[in-house]
């Protein structure tokens, strides 16, 4: 066929195909890239989203530490077999502010994206210490050395600060604050006024039972936090675009 061996020229003429291979590839990616520079935000914006308090994101430092990824995701697909399992599928936004994300694609154990509020704080520090205490078949390992380790909060400004660099709108206040916010959010008794301004909705109390401020109290926080930040019996996707 004349149309073959017209391409058959070009198959045995390497620097041919390869300036018309690059060609192709160039016009391919300039269709997928360039309408990305026209849209003002690829992210749809979801009222009750906001950074996570120095204490949950302390502990999200160290479930990253811990590796917990390796074996759970954070990511809802829109499937009704999950969607029921799990709750309303994930949406972009809500995880806008992780740095780096933890959607994961590894499930030993179930997704944990919407786990906040699921278990109490108890339950936490009792799986946490030994996951067979509570689900007898469980092969997630313990963490026991997270109850044992005391944080004194001098970690949260320059955490801030690294998740600020990389786009997360902290403001000079909530960097300032960084040490009191993480302090106040992990004691019973703190004023937690200021806190909740700067954290709409953040949960203020004394995680893990325990005196001092634990690693463990940043872990259960940030747990605590996962998935809740939107309301979903109000939420509406925007239809408009
Ligand atoms: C070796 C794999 C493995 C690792 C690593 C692991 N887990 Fe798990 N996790 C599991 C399995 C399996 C389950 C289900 C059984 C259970 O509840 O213990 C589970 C359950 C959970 C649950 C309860 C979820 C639910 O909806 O019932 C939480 C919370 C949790 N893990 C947190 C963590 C955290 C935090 C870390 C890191 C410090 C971690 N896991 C590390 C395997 C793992």
């Amino acid at each position: 066929m004349a149309i073959l061996d017209k391409h058959k020229a070009i198959e045995k003429n390497a620097t041919l195909l390869m300036v018309l291979s690059f060609l192709v590839v160039t016009i391919g990616g300039i269709v997928e890239i360039a309408p990305l520079f026209y849209i003002e935000n690829t992210i749809e914006k979801v009222r009750g989203v906001r950074p996570y308090s120095p204490l949950e994101l302390t502990g999200r430092n160290i479930y990253i530490r811990e590796g917990c990824y390796t074996c759970h995701s954070q990511m809802i697909r829109p499937l009704r077999d999950e969607v029921e399992r799990y709750g309303h599928y994930s949406l972009a936004a809500e995880s806008m502010y992780d740095h780096p994300f933890q959607w994961g694609s590894k499930r030993t154990g179930p997704d944990l994206a919407r786990v906040g509020g699921r278990y109490s704080d108890q339950w936490h520090v009792e799986h946490m210490a030994r996951p067979q205490d509570l689900v007898p078949e469980s092969i997630m390992p313990p963490y026991k050395h997270l109850a044992t380790t005391q944080l004194d909060g001098e970690g949260a400004r320059a955490l801030l600060l690294a998740n600020r660099a990389v786009g997360v709108p902290y403001t000079e206040e909530m960097i300032n604050q960084a040490m009191a916010d993480f302090k106040a959010q992990a004691s019973a008794d703190a004023d937690t006024e200021a806190l909740l301004e700067r954290y709409p909705g953040a949960q203020a109390r004394n995680f893990d039972s325990a005196e001092g401020v634990s690693e463990l109290d940043a872990m259960i926080a940030y747990l605590q936090v996962l998935g809740t930040m939107v309301d979903f019996t109000t939420f509406e996707p925007d239809q408009s675009r």
